[in-house]
Parts: C-alpha cells; sequence; structure tokens
C-alpha cells in the first residue's frame, strides 16, 4: 500500500512537471519562450525553488473540462532564493490551457502573495496567459479581481516585480500595471487592453499585434514597461540584477553591497564634462557612471521619456535611486512623460528606504500646446509632489541649469532636500537671461539708441548676477559650491551623515497625489 501510495505522489508530480506535454513544450521553444519551469529554475538560485500547490486541479466540470485535467493547473508557484534572499514567485504555463487564469490557480496566486505580505519578501510574476480560462467564466474574472487586490495591498509594503513573457491581454494587463516594474520580452511579448482585431472593428485602424502592445512599444511609447530583455533568459538575469538594489520590504534596507571603488575617489575627468557654452548638451549618464560604485548603473525605463534619466546604482556600497535631467535629449526639459516616470521612481525609492541622489540640469518645462493640453500642470505636479513628500536621504547636485518652477521641483532645498551641491557650472534662476532681459527691459532697449548693445550690456549684467550659483549659495538654498571631480566623496561623506535620518510628514489616510 505505501508504495503503492508513493506510486501515486511520484506520478501525480510528474504530471504537474510535464504541464501541457512534450509537444506544447516544443511549440515554446520553437517560440523562441522557456517553460514556466524552466523560466522558474534560471530565475532563482539554483536548486531553491519549493514549490507549492503542485497537485492543484481545476474544478470545471463544464464545456468538456472534466476530462481536461492536468496536475497543478498550469501555474507553477512557489517561493526560493535570488542571492540568498527569500521571493515568492508565480509562473503560468503557457502550455497548459493557454496560461489562462483559472479559479483556482488563481488562488495559488493569492496564496503567494499572501505569504509574500505576511512575511516581507518581494514577489515576482512571470505572466505568459490568454487571460481569463473562458470556460470559467466569472470565477476566472473574480480569480483576477483577488489578485489585483493583493496587488495593491502589497504596493509599498514588498517589492512586487512583472516579467509578461508572452500574451498578456484584457483586463489582465492591470496585474503587471500596479506592480513596480515590468519587464518585456523583444518580439515574445505583448500587452493590450483591446487587441488588434477589435480596434479595426471600433475605430478602423489596422495595427499589428507588436506595434500596438509588443515590448518596444510599451518600452518606449507608453511607459507600461520599464525594462526590455533580449530574450527570456536575458530577462531573468536582470531581474536577478535588479534584486540587488531592493530591500526584502519597506522596513527594511537594501543590502551593502562591498566595493573596492574608494569612497574619497576623486575624478579630474568629471571638471571637463559639463560644456562652458549653456545650450551645448551633453551625457548626463557620464557623470552618474564616473561618481557611483564601479561606473556600474542600472538603468530603468531607459527607452523612454529620455529628457530623464532614473535608475539605480551603490554609493559606497549602499543602493541609491538616481534621478537626472539629461540634457542630450530635449535639453533636458520636463515634460508629461518624464515628469511621471521622475515621480514614479521617487515614490518607488522612498516607499522602499532607497535614498534619492539628484543631478539637475533642467531650463523648465516642455512649452507648448501639446503639453498644456495634455495636463502638463497636473503631471509636472505629480513629480514635485513626489519629491515633496519623500523622507529618505535626497541629495541634489545641480550641474548647470536650475531655472524655474524646474528649480522648485527637482529636489531643491525647499521642499525637503537634505543637502544640496552645485557646480560651478549652475545657473540658478527664473528664467534663462534672454528671456528675462526681453521681458524687463523691452521698453528701455525698445528705446535705446544703439539696442543691440543695450541688450548685449544687459544679457551680460542678468549672466553675471543670475547665472551663476552663488546668490543660492549665499542664501543657503545650496549648501556648497562643489568642484565636479569631488562629487563622489562628497556624496558619500552626505550619505553616511544621513544614514539615520528621520524625517516625519503629518498623520493622515493618504495624500492625494494629482493623478
Ligand atoms: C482557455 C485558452 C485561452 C483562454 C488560449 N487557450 N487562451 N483556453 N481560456 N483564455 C488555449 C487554446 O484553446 C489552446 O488550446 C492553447 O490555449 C493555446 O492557444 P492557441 O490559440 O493555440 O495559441 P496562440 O496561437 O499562440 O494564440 C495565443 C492567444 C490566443 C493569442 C492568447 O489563444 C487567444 O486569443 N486566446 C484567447 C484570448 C482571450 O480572448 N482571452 C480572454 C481575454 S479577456 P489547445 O488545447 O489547442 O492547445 C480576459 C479578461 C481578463 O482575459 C479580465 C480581468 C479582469
Amino acid at each position: 500500500m505505501a508504495v503503492n501510495r508513493m506510486d501515486e505522489v511520484r506520478r501525480r508530480h510528474a504530471a504537474a512537471e510535464a504541464g501541457g506535454g512534450p509537444d506544447r513544450v516544443a511549440r515554446q521553444h520553437a517560440e523562441g519562450k522557456l517553460s514556466a519551469r524552466e523560466r522558474v529554475d534560471l530565475l532563482l538560485d539554483e536548486g531553491t525553488f519549493e514549490e507549492m500547490d503542485k497537485l492543484v486541479r481545476h474544478r470545471c466540470h463544464d464545456f468538456g473540462m472534466q476530462d481536461q485535467v492536468i496536475d497543478g493547473d498550469g501555474f507553477v508557484t512557489g517561493y526560493g532564493y535570488i542571492h540568498g534572499r527569500l521571493v515568492y514567485v508565480f509562473a503560468q504555463d503557457f502550455t497548459v490551457f493557454g496560461g489562462s487564469l483559472s479559479e483556482t490557480n488563481a488562488k495559488k496566486i493569492c496564496k503567494v502573495m499572501d505569504l509574500a505580505l505576511q512575511n516581507g519578501a518581494p514577489l515576482i510574476g512571470l505572466n505568459d496567459s490568454g487571460g481569463a480560462r473562458i470556460q470559467e467564466g466569472v470565477l476566472s474574472l473574480g480569480g483576477y479581481a483577488d489578485i489585483f487586490l493583493r496587488n495593491t495591498l502589497a504596493s509599498g509594503v514588498v517589492p512586487q516585480i512583472s516579467a509578461v513573457m508572452g500574451p498578456c491581454a484584457g483586463g489582465a494587463v492591470y496585474s503587471p500595471a500596479i506592480t513596480d516594474f515590468t519587464f518585456m520580452v523583444d518580439r515574445t511579448s505583448y500587452m493590450f487592453v483591446t487587441g488588434p482585431d477589435v480596434i479595426k472593428t471600433v475605430t478602423h485602424e489596422s495595427v499589428t499585434k507588436e506595434d500596438l502592445g509588443g515590448g518596444m512599444t510599451h518600452n518606449a511609447k507608453s511607459g507600461v514597461a520599464h525594462f526590455l530583455a533580449s530574450d527570456d533568459a536575458d530577462c531573468l538575469r536582470r531581474i536577478r540584477r535588479l534584486m540587488t538594489y531592493l530591500p526584502q520590504n519597506n522596513r527594511d534596507d537594501a543590502p551593502r553591497r562591498s566595493t573596492d571603488d574608494p569612497a574619497d575617489r576623486m575624478d579630474t575627468a568629471l571638471d571637463g564634462i559639463v560644456p562652458e557654452q549653456s545650450n551645448k548638451p551633453y551625457d548626463i549618464k557620464e557623470i552618474i557612471r564616473r561618481v557611483v560604485d564601479d561606473g556600474d548603473f542600472f538603468e530603468v525605463h531607459e527607452h523612454f521619456a529620455k529628457n530623464i534619466v532614473v535608475g539605480f546604482a551603490h554609493l559606497d556600497g549602499r543602493s541609491v535611486g538616481v534621478v537626472a535631467n539629461q540634457p542630450a535629449h530635449l535639453a533636458g526639459c520636463l515634460d508629461i512623460n518624464s515628469s511621471v516616470k521622475g515621480a514614479r521612481f521617487v515614490r518607488f525609492c522612498d516607499a522602499f528606504n532607497i535614498p534619492i541622489i539628484t543631478f539637475e540640469d533642467v531650463p523648465g518645462f516642455l512649452p507648448g500646446t501639446d503639453q498644456e493640453f495634455g495636463g502638463i500642470i497636473r503631471h509636472g505636479a505629480k513629480l514635485l509632489y513626489a519629491y515633496a513628500e519623500a523622507t529618505v536621504p535626497k541629495i541634489t547636485v545641480i550641474t548647470r541649469k536650475a531655472y524655474g518652477g524646474a528649480y522648485c521641483v527637482m529636489g531643491s532645498k525647499h521642499i525637503r532636500t537634505d543637502i544640496n551641491y552645485a557646480y560651478p557650472t549652475a545657473e540658478i534662476a527664473v528664467m534663462g537671461a534672454e528671456g528675462a532681459v526681453n521681458i524687463v527691459y523691452r521698453r528701455e532697449l525698445a528705446g535705446a539708441a544703439d539696442p543691440e548693445a543695450a541688450r548685449a550690456a544687459k544679457l551680460e549684467e542678468f549672466r553675471d548676477l543670475f547665472a551663476s550659483p552663488f546668490v543660492a549659495a549665499e542664501v543657503g538654498f545650496v549648501d556648497d559650491v562643489i568642484e565636479p571631480r569631488e562629487t563622489r566623496p562628497r556624496l558619500i561623506r552626505a550619505l553616511r551623515m544621513l544614514e539615520n535620518k528621520v524625517a516625519v510628514s503629518p498623520k493622515k489616510k493618504h495624500g492625494n497625489i494629482p493623478l
């Protein structure tokens, strides 16, 4: 009897492991995708996966489903370790009913989500699904809603990471959308609320699946996805890398990383990166890489709103979030997309105790009817709100322009930034000298004997007085004007000083960020 039971255990485990069978697994491979189990194995430290609910079966008796039962019901769920740290994981198996969500496999996901929340460990979801299991109707929809609720409750408590590694359509997209970071795989994944056929019927637009919701579309156009991987293995490798910057939960600090990069390392090359001419572009990422530990910068949202750069790095072995205007793109202007991108990143860092380092070179908000009609007022306010609300250590370095409202927004002293530095090239003013002179001296210049000479004189006066960091330094809005070469040691010393920072905000249920 005992032997028979052992056989039955083995038989059921093997059936679950076989998923939809060798033909469907071969089809998955032929499409350039790994199976759910292969993905979980690559994601986690070798041999650490503990599977749960492997023997769960669906309970549907309609449409002949009673004759099609697969142990595990397609989804692979459980826990394991990444770099020795606990994570919970679920992976949808496209080889079983197209990875569709049933009442029972939704319960499997909810179980690991509840455990992640109770035990304070990140949750990683690997999505590859045809959506709601059609045969189960509303029971499947209820399963989705149960997951969305848990995504929302876990938001800001444990990091949640989604990888879209195949189809993700209809309401199913809203689970990844609520999580903190979404990875997509180039050419083999897509996300949309309604697919090309429905769009054709409703709006008569013709669009391919790839153009509508492929990896590059969501990385570059919509901003729904944060990372674009070249294939499944690349995607899983990058999730492992992202994990090195994240704490386990909102009560924890991110792990410290050992580094041989000296904390007092100066870099004279930094002195020559910001050009003398204030309208000449340069790549802010070069400054970031030269400052952070080992030149190692992990960019988030690389393809979206390139006028702002966000990502993770280590300084003195400590995980930091970097936010930087990018003068090499749209002159580093803030627009709708860059405001939303920056705000979301700042809020993530604040929720998870990751200090924020800001490099500022911003000529202002992007002018234009597109921006105004699109609500730049509301969206720009998100970035301002996020910075003001953040209580983690905040350090800002103004490399060049800090003009107008954008000066206030980008981690200014006034919105609770702890330490503000400026390079000698910094220009801190209400607006550029050209605009200022045109407004303030319009009448006087029009009446001048030599308007051009008078204009040039006024411009110089303005530049001398305002296009410099010294007025701000004299009133303490910047704590010091520093030489670019000393950026790294100065940031590290400030970070060490802020290590035990406690800042409180008024008690409230939650704020009302202008969404
Ligand atoms: C049950 C499904 C399924 C589903 C696919 N399958 N989607 N079974 N429920 N939602 C099954 C197929 O019958 C097939 O079974 C196997 O999975 C593989 O599907 P194929 O169609 O052969 O694969 P492919 O050609 O790659 O096409 C993939 C696909 C397509 C584009 C995802 O399957 C598809 O359009 N599926 C339906 C998508 C959909 O409309 N879902 C509901 C969306 S609404 P066999 O046995 O032949 O291998 C929704 C609402 C969520 O999800 C709401 C949340 C609030």
